[in-house]
Parts: C-alpha cells; sequence; structure tokens
C-alpha cells in the first residue's frame, strides 16, 4: 500500500542500525507503537520474542492484526475464490462513493464498488455466522484493503476523487491474499492511542514512528476505515468524509508535551524514533527531551521521497529528505 510515512524502504536501514545497537533481538519485545502499514514490525517478525504492533487508526490495526498478528498458515483459496466470484451488489461504497450512484463522488469505479460492497458484506456474514475465525476474518479484510485501495480512483490519498477514473482504477477488483510470515510467537495487536497504550505496555525495543506534519490520517485515508468498520454514518461533504480521529502529533502545539510524556511513561530500555527534517518538531528539540531520560544519539540517511518521472515531458523533481533515526537507552523510568 502507498501509504504517507511508510518505511517499507527504509526497513533495512532501520533495522540494521537498530541491531547494530541493541544486538541480538530473538529474545525482546518490539514494540511498533505507530504501526500504519506494519512495515517495521514485519521486519521483525520472526526476529524478536514478541511483537507489540498499534495503531489509532482501525484500517492499521486490521492490517497489523492481519501481517503481525496472524502467526499461523490459512488455507485462503476457496474463501477468496468465492470472494472473487461474488455479484456486486448496490451497498454502502456503491451508494455514496461511486459516481453511477447519483452521489457526485468517484472513488472507485461503479463496478469494483460494487464489488467491495458484495466481499465486505460477505465476509461479515461469514464472521457473524461463525464460518470464519477471527484470524481468517482479519486476512480477508486486509486483503480486501490492499486491493481495493489498488483500484481506488485518487492521485494518492482520500481527500479527493479524480473527475475521470484512472487507468489503474478501472481494472477490476481482484483480491489477492495479503500474505504474513508464520512463526510460533504470540503477538499482541491494538487499536488505541499510543499515550494510553504506553501505559499499560513494556518490553526491550520501543520504535516509534509517528506523524511529522499537519496531516491528519484518519481524513486522508477516511474511505479505508470505512470499508473496514462498514458501519452506517451520513459521509460528510464532497468527500464524502465520516468523524475522524484528530492526532495530537500532527499538531505544532501539542507535538511536543506528548511527545514528552510519551517517553516519559515508556517501560522500554532501546527507544528508536523516526522523524525527518521537515517535521513539526526539531532535531534539537527531540534531542533536549530525550537527552533527559538517558543517553541520546542520532543516525542520519537521506531518502528519495518520490521517484524520478520516467516521462521527460513532466518534470516531477524527486525530492530529498534527511530521515533520522534518534536513540535512547532510557536509564531514567518514572
Ligand atoms: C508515519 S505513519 C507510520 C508508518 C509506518 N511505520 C509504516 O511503515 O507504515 C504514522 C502512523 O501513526 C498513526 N497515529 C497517529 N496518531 C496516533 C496516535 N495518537 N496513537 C497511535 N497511532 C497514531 C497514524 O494512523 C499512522 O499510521
Amino acid at each position: 500500500m502507498n501509504y504517507i510515512g511508510s518505511k517499507n524502504k527504509l526497513s533495512k536501514f532501520i533495522k540494521a542500525e537498530i541491531k547494530k545497537i541493541v544486538g541480538e533481538t530473538k529474545d525482546k519485545v518490539f514494540c511498533d507503537l505507530f504501526a500504519g502499514t506494519g512495515a517495521i514490525g514485519r521486519t521483525f517478525k520472526l526476529d524478536t520474542k514478541k511483537i507489540i504492533a498499534n495503531d489509532v487508526e482501525y484500517y492499521s490495526f486490521v492490517l497489523n492484526r492481519n501481517y503481525i498478528g496472524n502467526h499461523h498458515k490459512i488455507d485462503w483459496h476457496e474463501y477468496l475464490d468465492e470472494l472473487n466470484h461474488l455479484e456486486g451488489i448496490n451497498g454502502f461504497i456503491f451508494k455514496h462513493y461511486c459516481a453511477g450512484s447519483g452521489c457526485e463522488r468517484q472513488y472507485f469505479s461503479d463496478n469494483n464498488g460494487r464489488k467491495i460492497d458484495a466481499v465486505r458484506q460477505k465476509i461479515e456474514s461469514w464472521k457473524s455466522t461463525e464460518y470464519i475465525t477471527d484470524d481468517i476474518y482479519y486476512f480477508l479484510l486486509a486483503s480486501l484493503l490492499e486491493h481495493a485501495d489498488a483500484v481506488a480512483n485518487t492521485a494518492s490519498v482520500y481527500g479527493a476523487f479524480l473527475k475521470t477514473i484512472k487507468k489503474s482504477a478501472q481494472k477490476e477488483l481482484w483480491i489477492k491474499p495479503a500474505l504474513f510470515e508464520t512463526n510460533h510467537a504470540e503477538h499482541e495487536i491494538y487499536n488505541k492511542d499510543a499515550n494510553e497504550l504506553i501505559k499499560e505496555v513494556e518490553g526491550d525495543i520501543l520504535y516509534l514512528d509517528p506523524p511529522y506534519n499537519a496531516r491528519q490520517y484518519g481524513s486522508n485515508y477516511h474511505l479505508l476505515n470505512t470499508i473496514a468498520l462498514y458501519d452506517n454514518f451520513q459521509p460528510a461533504g464532497k468527500t464524502g468524509l465520516r468523524e475522524y480521529k484528530r492526532s495530537l502529533w500532527c499538531q505544532k502545539g501539542n507535538v511536543q508535551q506528548t511527545f514528552n510524556e510519551l517517553i516519559k511513561n515508556a517501560k522500554f530500555k532501546y527507544i528508536f524514533l523516526s522523524y525527518n527534517n521537515e517535521g513539526l518538531m526539531p532535531p534539537e528539540t527531540i534531542k533536549t527531551i530525550m537527552s533527559e531520560y538517558g543517553r541520546y544519539d542520532v543516525i542520519e540517511t537521506t531518502y528519495q521521497r518520490f521517484k524520478a518521472d520516467t516521462n521527460e515531458n513532466r518534470n516531477h523533481k524527486a525530492s530529498e529528505t534527511v530521515e533520522y533515526l534518534h536513540f535512547l537507552e532510557k536509564s531514567c523510568f518514572g
């Protein structure tokens, strides 16, 4: 999934740097507190005793519940085969997010909107009749989210839709398995505010990748929450927004105190924070806050944020960002 702030491309670098400092991680509990797509937890899943993954957004919980939480093999072929061959239904997604219903929004082609409705309803009916386990439920939901996102008619996020259906959105929705690594460890997955959860969990390595600017994930990915929750509400305005959570990490006036509180309450020896040079908190502020609680260091790398455009007529530049990995070995607890 193309996700704002995804660490997919940086995951090898982050893992290598964490291992350089922490050493062997096989016997350690690793917490990914702002897990998003789960890219970092997934990188450590087979290399730690346990992963604790959390995100305040429900679609992210679904992804992590599958990619991290699921650890026994699932025989998915029959389920996906049935879902992929369902007839479309004029349900909530078609009614509010597809132009064919007359709603004046166009986040999906009519056929794909109808198919998302049919698949989503079938998954829910399987769950309510106990035809599927929780593990399979989240596996199927994650598979749907990934592939609905791939045929969304947006430039990238769900803050707006395109006026005409773009090429990738014209393709028929075809759900492939959201495959995960299997192992014997039991992992913990949460859907909570980070500053609340930090008071309830403990472990060895805490990885923090909070939002770094004012863009709220709940509004940018509202349609993923709507598909995942599939609840009934009145979509608002031109974009069909649902009510969403406003993270304190996206607010300049609140982020510093929120960060300080989190570090203070963390019961983890090794704490890592990913943040870039365009973030709401300057590096010096982060250094000052973290240094109060123990030994601080920082590692930096440059990172190409957008791929250079291969079409020479469109002169899109790849922008280079400095990505920091701040580190604290916490000695001062409480
Ligand atoms: C930069 S993204 C994380 C990306 C992730 N590391 C990845 O590779 O996909 C930040 C995440 O923080 C989550 N978030 C924002 N505010 C939060 C809060 N108060 N508590 C927990 N998660 C929050 C967002 O939903 C988003 O998924």
